[in-house]
């Protein structure tokens, strides 16, 4: 007889909001969902009280402001020895009255490094695990109105303007925290960095 092997889901952020929901909807759906999260006390209440049955899901630690946690994670994950069928880049932070900015472990700004260079080197690493998917592998990232100038919601300033990527170009380290270059101003650069994941 054909034996089918369960599909499995990484989801980043799968602690609150959107990644929960697609969680609890994936493992209804027969998928095995990795939450891939910072909190796990968290992770596993927020689990529980949408019912998600204990089989469904394994809550694997994931801080995506660090780049050592996140090649961390992917070797735990590899040595689970499950098959990587979908990655979902859900996980993000947002602090528009920041009036000064936080930087990550590695000193890059923290919602650049969380949001977008985190993601950034998870999928690049994880490509690999894709391939070898025996299913049809997605890869899948959310985006937000607001970071397309397109949209009522990218009209609406500041514009999500990624410039000439000048902040990257200097090593966007230190007071380089803008993807633009520009001065520092924290919605604009939430906007910015959904613009740049694409
Ligand atoms: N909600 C909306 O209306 C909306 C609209 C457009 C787009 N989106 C997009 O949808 C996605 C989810 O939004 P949401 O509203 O569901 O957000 P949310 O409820 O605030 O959830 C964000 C998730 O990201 C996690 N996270 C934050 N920093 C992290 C880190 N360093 N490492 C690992 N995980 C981290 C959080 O974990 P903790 O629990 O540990 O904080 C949480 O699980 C985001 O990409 C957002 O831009 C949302």
């Amino acid at each position: 007889m054909e034996q089918h092997q369960q599909s499995t889901v990484v989801i980043t952020g799968a602690s609150s909001g959107v990644g929960l929901y697609a969680a609890k909807a994936l493992a209804q759906r027969g998928w095995h969902v990795v939450m891939a999260c910072r909190d796990l006390p968290k992770t596993e209440r927020a689990a529980q009280s949408v019912e998600m049955p204990p089989n469904s899901y394994t809550i694997m630690h994931l801080d995506l402001g660090s780049l050592r946690s996140v090649h961390q994670f992917v070797k735990d994950f590899r040595a689970t020895g499950k098959p990587l069928d979908a990655l979902v880049c859900n996980a993000a932070i947002y602090m528009p009255l920041l009036k000064e900015p936080l930087q990550s472990v590695d000193g890059y700004e923290l919602s650049v490094a969380t949001n977008h260079l985190g993601h950034f080197l998870l999928c690049n690493l994880m490509l690999e695990d894709l391939k070898h998917s025996a299913s049809q592998p997605r890869l899948i990232i959310l985006g937000t109105v607001t970071h397309n100038p397109d949209e009522l919601g990218g009209k609406i300033p500041p514009r999500p303007d990624l410039g000439n990527l000048d902040g990257f170009a200097a090593g966007f380290k230190g007071s380089n925290v803008m993807i633009d270059g520009k001065k520092f101003e924290p919605v604009k650069l939430t906007k910015i960095v959904k613009s740049a994941m694409y």
